[in-house]
């Protein structure tokens, strides 16, 4: 009795486990190719002052869930491997407590949760969405991971109903911006 049910236990690890694998290999986004890109991307924004201890200032505002109680937004160009397009970069912050605009304006990194990304990819990267590369930084630079550890970069999360593309197609405008569609 025992044994069988070790059995069955041990065949659904591996299958769950072969499962996972499959995902991650056929998932549209966290391979190895979008972290990669992330991650030289990253290199771009630091750069470019756009995140780091170093980053420029700009005047938080209250926002919405996901995205932190309190944010600040930076729309420009950056250039990478030889192709300029659209960055947005929201740094998202949040407290336990209460944190005000006045807190974050005073004092940017301290509560600094996460950095969200779009960036304009050449034009065919993910046609149906715009071509955004998306991107979900913690203020390391490293990658957020979603909850089944696949690291948040590339086309996030495509054919999904939940995460980056589909709260934006609802949110955002034709181009998936909530900044322009308004
Ligand atoms: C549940 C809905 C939702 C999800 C999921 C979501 N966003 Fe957003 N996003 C918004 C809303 C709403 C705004 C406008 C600002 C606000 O009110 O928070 C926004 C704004 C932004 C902006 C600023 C530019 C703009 O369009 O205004 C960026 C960049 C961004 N999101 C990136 C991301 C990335 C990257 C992900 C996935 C890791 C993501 N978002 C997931 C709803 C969402």
């Amino acid at each position: 009795m025992y044994k069988q049910t070790a059995f069955i236990l041990i065949c659904g690890a591996v299958l769950i486990g072969t499962m996972t694998l499959g995902n991650a290999q056929n998932a549209p986004f966290g391979n190895a190719e979008d972290v990669d890109y992330a991650s030289k991307l990253w290199q771009v924004m630091m750069d470019q002052k756009l995140v780091g201890d170093d980053s420029i200032k700009v005047r938080p505002f209250e926002g919405n869930e996901p995205h932190g109680t309190i944010q600040e937004v930076l729309a420009t160009t950056a250039t990478m491997d030889g192709h300029s397009g659209r960055l947005l970069v929201k740094r998202n912050h949040g407290a336990e407590g209460e944190l005000s605009v006045e807190d974050v304006y005073d004092d940017p990194l301290s509560n600094l949760a996460a950095i969200t990304i779009m960036f304009k990819r050449e034009s065919g990267y993910d046609a149906e969405n715009q071509d955004w590369f998306w991107a979900k930084y913690l203020p390391d630079g490293t990658l957020d991971k979603n909850p089944n550890g696949l690291q948040l970069a590339g086309r996030v999360a495509k054919g999904s109903d939940a995460g980056c593309i589909a709260c934006h197609t609802a949110a955002g405008g034709e181009d998936l911006e909530t900044l322009t569609s308004k």
